[in-house]
């Protein structure tokens, strides 16, 4: 049997899309304009990785008794590809993101992707997508890897078969192209993730469940929920689709301190990034658990300067206002503080390739012809 190797992923030849005028133009809207290629490969229990190729992204033929649609055997990533200073691409962690996405698909009871050949999957991508990577700093292409259950039975067990998508859209940042601070609603009613759960993996039921809490969250005016501990419900955990941030202090006393991975917090990329950022800044960053009421009465008395949120979608993002059933409280001066903009421009400087000196940046290949006009 061939085994599927890296280098034959790097060897595949494009489908011919150049010619096309990108379908991105003018939408940029998060996850709303795909470009034209997707790369996909199967797995079964006897051929393992296989069939690998790039094809037009498109609607697909699926048997109504997939397992993928009714037992949500799923898991997914989401990464970027940024234009870098020099005029090449870069992707973003593609390593971190391939090794959660390991342990997301065995969660799920799934066949892994090898970290080798997800990697190698997302940068030929990136190289037939390069033409589409913007150079305006505002946007970026985002990468999403899909692994479903493909078996056409309702038996309940894990399947046998499964495919990996790897598709891309060009998008501004998750909340627009201006920074804004956002504002959070403390969600009572409901729970993302229990103890020895699914909330520290990719799990696409992870954010359906959310929906209801989101809903409540956007009718309250808010823009994302911020989720609190399944037990206890007084540990801050993290928001809908982002880590968060608490700083005590201000100037060179600023402490920065997140909720631990106590297992039911997804281990954010961008999460490490700031862990290792705020410290190479000269701050003191620290992994300790913050309860609720600490927060809001911490935010009210101005012990608590700053609080930020960090996902791929979104960067580094500050919080302006917390909300609940019990009322608003303001965070600083509600528009966001030093320590937040200092790390969102200490990362755009790695993303962009400004600097260099840690491996988070995978350079791709420029395509052949030069870029789409
Ligand atoms: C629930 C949740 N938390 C945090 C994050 C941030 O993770 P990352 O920084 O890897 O994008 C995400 C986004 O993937 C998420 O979905």
């Amino acid at each position: 049997m061939n085994v599927l190797e890296a280098a034959d992923i790097e060897a595949l030849t494009d489908h011919d899309t150049y010619a096309l005028v990108p379908r991105t133009q003018g939408d940029t809207a998060f996850g709303r304009t795909f470009t034209d290629t997707v790369f996909s490969m199967h797995w079964s229990p006897g051929r393992k990785w296989h069939d690998a190729q790039l094809s037009r992204l498109g609607p697909r033929p699926m048997h109504p008794g997939t397992v993928a649609l009714h037992y949500g055997q799923v898991v997914f990533e989401g990464l970027k590809a940024y234009r870098l200073a020099d005029g090449r691409v870069g992707v973003f962690r593609v390593d971190a993101h391939a090794q959660r996405f390991c342990r997301s698909a065995e969660r799920i009871g799934m066949p892994p992707v090898p970290t080798e050949l997800f990697c190698a999957a997302v940068r030929r991508l990136v190289r037939a997508d390069e033409r589409r990577v913007p150079d305006d700093e505002r946007l970026s292409l985002y990468l999403r890897p899909l692994l479903f259950a493909r078996d056409e039975s309702l038996a309940l067990r894990p399947a046998d078969e499964y495919e990996f998508l790897v598709m891309a859209f060009v998008t501004e940042d998750f909340f627009g192209t201006v920074r804004r601070a956002v504002t959070v609603w403390i969600d009572e009613q409901y729970s993302r993730a229990a103890p020895r759960g699914t909330g520290a993996v990719k799990y696409a039921g992870n954010y359906a469940a959310a929906y209801q809490a989101d809903r409540a969250a956007a009718e309250n005016g808010c823009d994302q929920v911020v989720w609190l501990d399944a037990v206890e419900r007084r540990w801050v955990e993290e928001l809908g689709a982002m880590n968060i941030f608490f700083v005590r202090g201000t100037g060179s006393r600023a402490r920065i301190v997140t909720p631990p991975l106590t297992g039911t917090i997804l281990p954010g990329i961008t999460r490490d990034c700031v862990l290792t950022l705020g410290t190479r800044l000269g701050y003191v960053v620290e992994e300790a658990p913050v309860s609720v009421e600490e927060w809001t009465s911490c935010c009210r008395s101005g012990e608590i300067t700053e609080t930020f949120a960090t996902g791929t979608a979104a960067g580094v993002c500050p919080v302006g206002e917390i909300r609940s059933s019990r009322g608003a409280v303001t965070v600083g001066d509600g528009q966001g503080g030093p320590v937040a903009a200092a790390l969102a421009e200490q990362l755009r400087r790695y993303q962009r390739g400004l600097a260099d000196d840690l491996p988070w940046v995978s350079v791709v290949p420029r395509s052949l012809g030069g870029r789409a006009a």
